[in-house]
């Protein structure tokens, strides 16, 4: 087989870049792992930046979502029983938009059935080679049958576990790295959302986020020990819980049932550097990730996607290699702003095991100022909405 561009994962980052190079008349195959069930059955994340509405739509594939989604010009930020409320359209202009990662994925692999043999699921030992020379190619088994891509460039987006940033020699690699010492448990269940924006809350049990996807269906995280095991929180634990850590009038109109998934997920901050070595682009989750504090993920893995897909599309159309050329800087840059942001956010909101008075004092500050100061909400609120690409 030869493509132009052979694509590792088939996530969000890997069929988003796919279904746009199709938009440009340039080829790719997308070799995932997994099967669609299962790729679909992850729930992730929720809120979309209007840079990941835009490439949506720029894919083609703005209709259902346009349709189906919620668009939220703030949030609440609750502490201690007081809430701040960040008015994102006042402050910045821009919105954010409610559209969950399951429907992103669904849209996407529901547009490359048009295109049999554009993405490829169920492939085992995906493996790129030669990717420092001009001829890389990656092969893989299906069906038992070991195949082989002959391709211009790779681009891996195959998330934080995936093979592709290992290719990277590791004395050219430089990798960053910071672990919280705790997790979010966290829930969906077919209730309404106990208000109509999220609640950021912090309080003297922990953190805990009030989310949603739609109008009966809503998703919640609570701070919870890496040593806590799903097992032990029963829906009764989880829902008593998130109430103790609400204002009251938010407690008390919550309206609980039970949860129809359930999972504990760790807290995580990560930049791989390069982004970029010889042929292999690194993309999403395989180059970075972030606590889900400030909803940057699956953006930040967007604003990739946004650069690569631009140089690619540079260099096919008018022979220019500037912009593959200078990708990993021009993505970084980026990234390292929102790892800034989603470790603030994750600072600011959450109860460390090993905290101080001081240190508490200072956290309160720091609300404090945010409830009275207009330039700190218009910070907090021009990182929320999303950087400009
Ligand atoms: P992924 O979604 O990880 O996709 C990578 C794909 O590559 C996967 O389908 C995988 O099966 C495949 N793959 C891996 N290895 C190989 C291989 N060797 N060969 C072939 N295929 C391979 N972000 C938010 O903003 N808000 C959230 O609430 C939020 N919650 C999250 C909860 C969890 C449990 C996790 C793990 C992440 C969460 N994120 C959240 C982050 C967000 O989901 C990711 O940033 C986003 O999925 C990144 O997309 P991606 O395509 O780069 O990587
Ligand atoms: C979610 O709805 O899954 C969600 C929303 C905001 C976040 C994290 C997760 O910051």
């Amino acid at each position: 087989m030869r493509t132009q561009v052979a694509i590792i994962g088939g996530g969000p980052s890997g069929l988003l870049l796919s279904q746009l190079l199709r938009t440009k008349g340039i080829a790719s195959v997308v070799l995932e792992r997994r099967s669609r069930d299962y790729v679909l059955s992850r729930i992730r994340a929720g809120i979309l930046e209007r840079g990941m509405v835009g490439l949506m739509r720029q894919a083609g594939l703005g209709e259902r979502m346009d349709k189906e989604c919620y668009v939220h010009d703030g949030t609440l930020i609750a502490f201690d029983g007081e809430e701040i409320p960040i008015d994102f359209k006042a402050l910045t202009g821009h919105s954010v938009t409610v559209y969950g990662q399951t429907e992103v994925t669904r849209d996407l692999y529901d547009a490359a059935e048009a295109d049999p043999g554009r993405v490829l699921t169920e492939c085992d030992e995906v493996m790129p080679h030669d990717l420092d020379s001009d001829k890389p190619y990656v092969t893989f088994v299906k069906d038992g049958q070991t195949q082989r891509i002959d391709c211009d460039y790779v681009a891996g987006c195959d998330g934080f576990h995936g093979i592709s940033r290992q290719m990277i020699p590791a004395e050219k690699r430089r990798e960053y790295e910071k672990t919280y010492p705790f997790g979010w448990l966290g829930i969906l269940s077919e209730t309404p959302p106990v208000h109509e924006e999220l609640i950021y809350a912090t309080s003297q049990r922990g953190f805990a986020l009030c989310s949603m996807r739609n109008e009966n269906l809503s998703r919640y995280f609570v701070q919870c020990p890496m040593t806590e095991k799903v097992e032990e929180w029963s829906d009764d634990r989880f829902w008593d819980e998130l109430r103790r850590r609400l204002p009251a009038h938010h407690a008390e109109a919550m309206v609980t049932g039970p949860s129809i998934e359930k999972g504990i997920a760790p807290l995580r901050s990560f930049v791989c550097e390069p982004m970029r070595w010889g042929r292999l682009f690194l993309c999403g989750d395989a180059a970075h990730i972030v606590p889900p504090t400030g909803a940057k993920g699956l953006n930040t893995a967007a604003s990739d996607i946004h650069y690569l897909f631009n140089a690619l599309v540079q260099f096919y159309e008018e022979a220019d290699a500037d912009g593959l050329e200078r990708y990993s800087e021009t993505a970084l840059t980026r990234v390292w702003k929102a790892e800034r942001f989603s470790w603030w956010m994750t600072t600011q909101l959450h109860r460390f095991p090993d905290q101080t008075d001081f240190d508490l004092r200072i956290q309160r500050a720091e609300m404090e100022f945010l409830r009275d100061s207009e330039a700190a909400q218009k910070v907090l609120a021009e990182n929320y909405v999303g950087l400009p690409y």
